[in-house]
């Protein structure tokens, strides 16, 4: 029973594929590269913006990790049902709970969620709150120095490891009772960026401090970063009330069977990468 994984270089991906090969699983790498993928993995080229593009990664696989957003999800998830799989978890985001269509994020999770559930095949969806490795952003100004610069200062969020996520990933792509669940995750607290700059510090002996970035600041910034829709819907999320992600869930405690891992757990497995 071969598994794929899409984005297996990726936070999650990669914490899935490393799961799912310690625990015996087959498992083939989807990636565009190839870099990245946790080594002991078959890598099979494809683009999920190409849907033709994926037929080598999809034949022979039994069950699918696949992230929303690609922009022929009905198209690719009937390819990989007439390859023969029978199961897809798919990668969605907590806030398309309560979402406002409007909102370019809310809407690109909420039309691939639909895709999955309209499938044919077994699914489940994954809604976590923002990711812990979101803190790896920090590693250029953590080299510059001990200052972070941060949008959305003042925003609680339920951080939570990727590894957890994965973890939830890997029990509905092996496990039963998983068929037609969408499941809320969290970490275990919500945390200010202050507190996970100041936790970081611990971890790495240095004395770290973040100083809030204004919102005018914050908006020309991630306007020139990224599309003015994503920028857009991240006001829209935190300055606009469109989002809680404040809201800690035990749905990840439940399915783990212990609680979701902290930040600082987070930090100590990762603080090479601010070295
Ligand atoms: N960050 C957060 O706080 C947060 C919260 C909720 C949901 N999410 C969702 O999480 C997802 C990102 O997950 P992640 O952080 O695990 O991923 P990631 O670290 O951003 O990596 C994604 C991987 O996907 C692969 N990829 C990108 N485009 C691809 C394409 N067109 N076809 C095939 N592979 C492609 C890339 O590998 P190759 O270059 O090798 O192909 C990359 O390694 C996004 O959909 C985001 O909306 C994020």
């Amino acid at each position: 029973m071969t598994i794929l994984v899409a984005g297996a270089a990726g936070n999650i991906g990669a914490e899935l594929t490393k799961s799912l090969l310690a625990d015996g699983h087959p498992v083939r790498a989807l990636s565009r590269s190839g870099r990245g993928v946790p080594a002991g993995v078959d890598v099979v080229a494809g683009d999920l913006n190409d849907r033709a593009s994926l037929a080598p990664a999809f034949a022979g696989v039994e069950a699918a990790y696949l992230m929303a957003g690609y922009p022929d999800m009905p198209g690719v998830l009937a390819d990989l049902r007439a390859a023969g799989a029978r199961r897809v978890v798919l990668l969605s985001t907590g806030a398309v709970v309560g979402g406002d269509l409007d909102n370019y994020v809310v809407r690109f999770n909420v039309v691939s969620e639909a895709a999955v559930r309209d499938s044919g095949l077994s699914w489940t969806v994954l809604r976590p709150s923002g990711f812990m490795s979101n803190a790896l952003q920090w590693i250029p100004q953590l080299r510059a120095g001990n200052v972070v610069t941060e949008p959305f200062a003042d925003v609680p969020i339920a951080t939570i490891d990727p590894l957890d996520i994965a973890a939830v990933a890997a029990l509905a792509l092996t496990g039963d009772g998983h068929d037609r669940r969408s499941y809320r995750l969290t970490g275990p607290a919500a945390i200010l960026p202050a507190d996970r700059i100041r936790i970081l510090g611990a971890v790495l002996d240095r004395d770290l401090r973040l100083v809030p970035e204004s919102d005018g600041h914050a908006r020309r910034r991630m306007t020139a970063e990224m599309p003015a829709d994503i920028a857009d819907a991240f006001f829209q999320f935190f300055r606009r009330g469109g989002y809680d992600d404040a809201i800690v869930d035990d749905t990840a405690t439940r399915l783990l069977g212990r609680p979701p891992r902290t930040f600082t757990d987070w930090a100590r497995d990762h603080a090479a990468a601010f070295q």
